[in-house]
């Protein structure tokens, strides 16, 4: 059992392989947060070796047994209205306008295994013996107000999944304002605060700045994670690289307005927290109702943030990712968006379909453009019906083609929208998220379907479905261009209407629940302008994630390597386009570019049919080596061995069972400057590895500490060693 309850003292101990979280419940019942760091054997006791000690002046002195005040306390969930003034994780406001609510201790259980979150993607276990989950019960005995914080501490992976569970048990309304899903305090501020920032098209580069006393923070109020900062962080101490150090990570399982923030208070303690942001929230609690918290993945690595993000890529590639493509190999894509944009009629797609068909890709898939009247992006979505102008025959006989030629056959939708100049608008105006009375703000030329509404969601369901079922589909592209504004909903009552941001999303899990259970043979892909909402929320739903719009070799390395902190290869779509990029107009060699797409779920964006004789052979070996060393890059450990953020160079490597890729990417030559070393990581010190090119034979303890040297001599110059151990 990896959870432990001292009943002496009331300390809970957490231990996965390496690491122990611990928390311990004072003779007041406050709940304290006491430690999370290396695995240690056994927490002795609370206030001997209390980790903060002070007069906290100007803050009510309420625990004078101790002569502490809770303001000084690492409160495990702390709530507003006590005395500590500090962000608390819940808020919420009573019938009599109050919002003072004070959490004790009231009763734990612990089980094997760990349960579903209703209505909300989570991680999962397939056998109860992989994880062992904690329930703390806490009260607040005047309302009736019980929360109930979740752990689940995996046995075979460095990770605990927390949650909440908000329970109205008293007689009144409550309005909860605020229940974040994690709060943790780390005992010094000596650290970086690491997040993704973004924007569309430069998605998740990595930020770092040093702590400092008060509050620094993350968040999206889009209603969706959004490209502009990933539901994540990391708090790592400043001398951390990717092999050595401490690096704490918050990856947060959600979808929609989140917020990760860090406060520093007047002792340097550093109080972690997230959860669904608490700005423009509110969610009504009727008695007898439950209001569930997403989950957030803590992990800890004294090795690194390379660590950190392994955990993170096993856990959402084994435990998080369902269905068939879990464990299958995915099919090499061709889409036809950059070749062709809307501009396409059946030949000219059966013409990319056969020349791909050729070079040996799987998947032919047909982006946007193909139903209603849509030869721009200013009309039609919603109308999810063939355009028989481009497409004569109907998608049945399109796909029906392309599976004659030996390929799948894939197809765009973008079904949470609505464009004012389609069917579906003018017969439902207000299907759309609007306030009456204001302006309905297009974006992309585009509204919102407001998904609280369940006669939206069915048509969703409905209209999806019924395309997938009238022809041979293998593949969704699920898109979603625009974030929502004037947010509110005719289906909510005014009491309510704060409810809205989560009931969205909400409604997102479960149209996507409903299409893809029906559909468990059909691969999704989720895309939103790119990689914006590319959170661990959506791998639940989809395996693979449209990492960027930018499909330029060297902006694509940055992106890459920002999002490989917390997300798996095998979740990131990657595909070779055209030159000059469309996006920043840089040119690459196809090598360059080949090398990049296939660290992660390799396809092509361009039409074959335009390149010349010597690209299509290397097109073909392009294919032919993802093809040999796909598992090792989906399944493989990552290690980060250069940075695009740090240097010239990018180097990436990927090890699994007997096979070890190297990626090694020039960016920028230079001269006089000597070569650049790569040193391995994760190998076996004592094998021998076979670079299975030349032949030539290294021992592992070799290729770790002399490492290989590359000469920056072209700019865009890219290697791929595979080794194999013997
Ligand atoms: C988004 C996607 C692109 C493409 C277009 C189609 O921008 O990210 O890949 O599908 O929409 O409109």
């Amino acid at each position: 059992m990896s959870i432990s309850c001292q009943k002496k003292d009331k300390i809970f101990h957490l231990q996965t392989p390496n690491t122990s979280y611990v928390m311990g419940v004072l003779d007041n019942k406050h709940l304290l947060h006491l430690y999370y760091g290396k695995r240690i054997d056994e927490y002795c006791c609370i206030l001997d070796n209390f980790p903060i000690s002070g007069e906290s002046a100007f803050s009510p002195i309420d625990i004078p047994e101790h002569f502490m005040s809770t303001n000084m306390l690492p409160m495990e969930y702390p709530c507003y209205g006590s005395a500590d003034f500090r962000s608390p994780a819940f808020h919420a406001e009573y019938e009599d306008g109050s919002s003072v609510t004070c959490f004790e201790y009231e009763s734990y259980k612990i089980f094997s295994g760990k349960k579903k979150l209703p209505g909300l993607p989570a991680t999962y276990v397939e056998e109860d013996s992989e994880a062992d989950t904690l329930e703390i019960t806490l009260c607040d005995h005047l309302t009736g107000i019980r929360v109930v914080l979740s752990y689940t501490v995996f046995n075979h992976i460095d990770a605990i999944a927390k949650s909440v569970q908000v329970k109205n048990e008293g007689a009144q309304t409550v309005t909860v304002k605020s229940a974040l899903s994690s709060t943790v305090h780390l005992f010094d501020k000596n650290y970086e605060f690491v997040h993704l920032e973004g924007a569309w098209a430069r998605e998740r580069s990595i930020q770092k700045r040093p702590l400092l006393n008060g509050v620094m923070q993350i968040d999206s109020k889009r209603v969706s994670s959004s490209h502009h900062h990933s539901p994540f962080i990391a708090l790592a101490r400043p001398y951390a690289t990717e092999t050595q150090g401490d690096v704490y990570g918050f990856s947060f399982v959600y979808s929609g307005n989140h917020i990760e923030q860090v406060e520093v208070n007047e002792f340097d303690v550093a109080r972690v927290q997230v959860g669904i942001n608490p700005f423009g929230f509110g969610w009504q609690l009727i008695p007898g109702e439950t209001f569930q918290t997403p989950e957030v993945i803590l992990t800890y690595s004294d090795e690194g943030f390379g660590k950190m993000s392994r955990t993170y890529h096993k856990l959402y590639r084994t435990r998080l990712v369902r269905g068939k493509y879990r464990e299958e190999e995915r099919p090499v894509l061709i889409n036809n968006w950059e070749a062709t944009y809307m501009d396409f009629n059946e030949e000219k797609i059966m013409k990319i379909a056969e020349k791909a068909q050729s070079v040996g890709i799987d998947l032919m898939v047909l982006d946007d453009g193909w139903f209603g009247k849509r030869n721009s992006d200013n009309c039609s979505l919603g109308d999810w019906v063939v355009d028989r102008n481009k497409l004569p025959n109907g998608i049945e006989s399109l796909a029906t083609k392309v599976n004659e030629l030996g390929m799948q056959f894939g197809l765009w939708f973008e079904p949470e929208m609505i464009s004012e100049d389609s069917d579906l608008y003018r017969k439902y105006p207000d299907w759309c998220v609007h306030i009456d009375g204001r302006k309905r703000i297009p974006a992309r030329q585009q509204l919102t379907l407001d998904l609280t509404k369940e006669e939206v969601r069915d048509y969703i369901v409905e209209a999806v479905c019924s395309v997938l079922k009238s022809a041979p589909i293998s593949y969704v592209k699920w898109d979603y261009n625009r974030n929502v504004t004037e947010i509110g909903s005719k289906s909510l009552p005014p009491e309510r209407q704060q409810e809205f941001a989560h009931r969205y999303v909400l409604g997102v899990y479960e149209v996507l629940e409903r299409i893809t259970s029906a559909f468990p043979e059909v691969l999704f892909e989720g895309c939103s302008g790119g990689g914006g909402r590319f959170d661990a929320g959506m791998l639940y739903y989809y395996p693979q994630y449209w990492t960027s719009d930018n499909t330029d070799g060297v902006e694509r390395l940055s992106i890459q390597h920002g999002t490989s902190m917390v997300m798996p290869a095998s979740t990131m779509g990657a595909h070779v386009s055209a030159v000059p990029n469309h996006q920043v107009g840089r040119n690459t060699p196809l090598l360059f570019r080949g090398h990049v797409a296939m660290a992660g779920q390799f396809g092509y964006e361009l039409d074959l049919n335009t390149l010349s004789e010597e690209e299509i052979d290397l097109v073909k070996e392009q294919l032919a080596q993802y093809k040999d060393i796909r598992n090792v890059i989906q399944k493989g450990e990552m290690y980060r061995l250069a940075s695009p953020f740090e240097g010239r160079n990018t180097s990436w490597e990927y090890v699994y069972e007997d096979r070890v890729v190297l990626i090694y990417y020039t960016i920028c030559a230079r001269s006089t400057l000597g070569k650049t070393c790569i040193k391995l990581c994760g190998l076996d010190e004592h094998a021998t590895y076979v670079e299975t090119t030349s032949g030539k034979e290294y021992r592992g303890s070799y290729l770790m500490n002399v490492g290989l040297y590359f000469e920056d001599k072209k700019d865009y110059d890219s290697f791929l060693l595979v080794f194999k151990k013997q």
